[in-house]
């Protein structure tokens, strides 16, 4: 069953159409890249699809479940959870105090009852308890007392994301999380991410960069200037005249 279905989902910005409906689905487990050149309507569609936005027409279906006039933190508190282009963890506090904070969003839960079948991480009787787990997992216990400002900006993604689990997602979006990462902190961070979906967990991924996606995704939907021009495995998607043309075209637009 599809866990997301992006639903002929369009936004007009005054005369702007930024995205022009745009439909796609992820079934749960799944990796999915959302890529396209600057400008072709990535963010804007995940602000769509976590709430932040609300479209100028279509539909989003979380769980068979229309995310329509829910808010961000309620959506989120559903487990369809999103990190921003630009990290948003807190510089100054310690590692562990950010992925601790990250437990509020979820606090809020309790008398939504989610189906026990739909929480990909495992129970803890307290937010000490889960903040080690998920410390664990990321491999940043080793660094919990650091001032988040401290680390490089590998392991601040990371952190990030690991802030994000503290919310219990069982759809992750993720913008950009290899943007400005060295080769080294790129790999680690998207075997990171494949070790999420290994845990039941899936993710919709933002990149703007088709190469660094490559690796990690089964399905790729391509979007430019607000329409999908594609989907597929990387092998299809790059080879696709369309995918060329889109990223080949920017490029010499750009240089012009
Ligand atoms: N709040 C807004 N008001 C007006 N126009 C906007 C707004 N947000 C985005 N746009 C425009 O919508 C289009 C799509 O922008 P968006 O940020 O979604 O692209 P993107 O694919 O995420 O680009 P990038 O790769 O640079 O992050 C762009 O033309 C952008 O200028
Ligand atoms: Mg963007």
């Amino acid at each position: 069953m599809a866990i997301l279905e992006v639903d002929n989902v369009a936004k007009r910005f005054g005369k702007l159409a930024a995205v022009k409906g745009i439909s796609f689905e992820i079934p749960e487990g799944q990796i999915r890249g959302l890529i396209g050149p600057n400008g072709s309507g990535k963010t804007t569609m995940f602000h769509l699809i976590s709430g932040f936005l609300r479209p100028t027409s279509g539909d989003v279906r979380f769980q068979g479940h229309s995310v329509k006039g829910k808010r961000p933190h309620q959506i989120a508190k559903r487990g369809l959870v999103r990190t921003f282009q630009l990290t948003s963890i807190y510089r100054e506090m310690t590692v562990r105090e950010n992925v601790t904070m990250g437990h509020h969003v979820h606090a809020g839960r309790r008398g939504a009852r989610p189906r026990p079948s739909l929480e990909k991480l495992p129970q803890f009787g307290s937010v000490d308890e889960s903040t080690e787990w998920i410390l664990d997992f990321m491999a940043l216990s080793d660094e919990a007392e650091t001032a988040a400002r401290m680390l490089p900006a590998g392991m601040q993604r990371v952190l990030s994301i690991a802030t994000a689990l503290a919310v219990r997602p069982t759809l992750l979006m993720l913008d950009e999380p290899l943007a400005g990462l060295n080769p080294t902190e790129k790999s680690s961070v998207a075997q990171k991410i494949a070790s999420l979906r290994d845990h039941g967990i899936t993710i919709l991924l933002v990149e703007h960069d088709v190469r660094s996606v490559l690796s990690v995704c089964e399905l790729i939907t391509v979007i430019d200037f607000g329409e999908k021009i594609a989907e597929g495995t990387a092998d299809e998607v790059t080879s696709n005249p369309a995918v060329i043309e889109a990223y080949l075209g920017k490029h010499s637009r750009h240089d012009a």
